[in-house]
């Protein structure tokens, strides 16, 4: 019920109507009992400076980002926070003194999803599929957990370059090694943690993987994808069938969040029984939307 005494965060988007987060955060706040509503704000293009000076004045506890602003409301917030001054994206705002304090919870929501299946990164071989906006958040946290060695396949060698000297400079050793997708031949190791970051094979592309050969399959003990449409994607499908752990890109997304709603209510426990049960919400709403 809101009363009096309700705690406002809300998604900031354009377009937002397709957002899951309020549904995910309103069930978290019932869950756990607490007083908070979570509500989707589409900000036009121009407005997001205003919006944001008008939450902080509106009292709102928190706010997520997503696109188109994760870059630009670095511009707008009071203090930003080092995972996600070096990823260069917010996706968190929690409320201080003054204004916003800027968070990136999609690394620490990955490396959580990836932990449930009792995965390690510390020590690993890890090879990145992309180089793009989402592989940054990616390439700090395998960098962060201590990888022994992560290669970064892209489909255009600058961009995997321009990513992998970003942050062994940040790191200082030269953990990331850029290579073109098409040479994947050239990595030695198997055994390796393999996460794609692409958005290929996204719903409704299905039947597409970056990397269709077979072999490449050979060299993956765990295949984690961060496309959550469909839930197994081709490239998970492969990596199965070569006898790989998979691990699908919901769980990025639902542990991001969970992160978010742990930043805004420091006292709260989300238990394995909850996100379990808004993982399945989750997945029956993505299955009415692609039926
Ligand atoms: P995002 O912010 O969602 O990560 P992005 O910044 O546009 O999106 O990055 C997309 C990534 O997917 C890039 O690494 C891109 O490769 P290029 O740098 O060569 O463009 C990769 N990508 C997109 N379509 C691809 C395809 N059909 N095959 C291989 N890689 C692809």
């Amino acid at each position: 019920m809101i009363t009096g005494k309700t705690r406002v965060c809300g998604i900031i988007a354009n377009p937002v109507e397709h957002s899951m987060s309020p549904i995910m955060h309103n069930f978290f706040a019932k869950e756990t009992g607490v007083n908070l509503a979570y509500l989707p704000f589409k900000v036009e293009n121009g407005q997001l400076e205003a919006a944001i000076k008008g939450a902080y004045g509106l009292n709102l506890l928190g706010m997520n980002v997503t696109v188109p602003y994760k870059q630009e409301v670095m511009h707008c917030l009071v203090e930003i926070e080092e995972n996600a001054k070096v990823i260069g994206a917010v996706n968190t705002l929690v409320r201080t003194e003054g204004g916003y304090i800027g968070h990136n919870t999609d690394a620490s929501g990955l490396l959580r999803a990836i932990q449930e299946e009792q995965v390690e990164i510390q020590n690993k071989v890890c090879i990145m599929i992309g180089a793009g906006g989402a592989a940054r958040a990616v390439a700090y946290m395998l960098a962060k957990e201590g990888a022994k060695k992560v290669y970064i396949l892209n489909r255009s060698l600058e961009k995997a370059e321009s990513l992998a000297n970003y942050i062994n400079d940040w790191i200082g050793k030269e953990l990331m090694i850029p290579l073109n997708l098409s040479d994947w031949g050239k990595i030695s190791e198997n055994q390796c943690v393999v996460i794609q970051t692409t958005s290929v094979g996204m719903h409704p592309n299905v039947d597409q993987s970056p990397i269709e050969e077979e072999k490449f399959f050979d060299k993956i003990q765990t295949a984690v994808d961060i496309v959550y449409t469909p839930l197994e994607t081709k490239f998970m499908k492969l990596a199965k069938a070569h006898g790989a752990l998979t691990i699908s890109g919901i769980g990025m997304l639902l542990y991001q969040g969970v992160v978010a709603y742990e930043l805004w209510n420091p006292n709260v426990v989300i238990t394995k029984a909850m996100i379990e049960e808004i993982q399945q919400q989750l997945l029956t709403l993505l299955e009415e939307k692609h039926s």
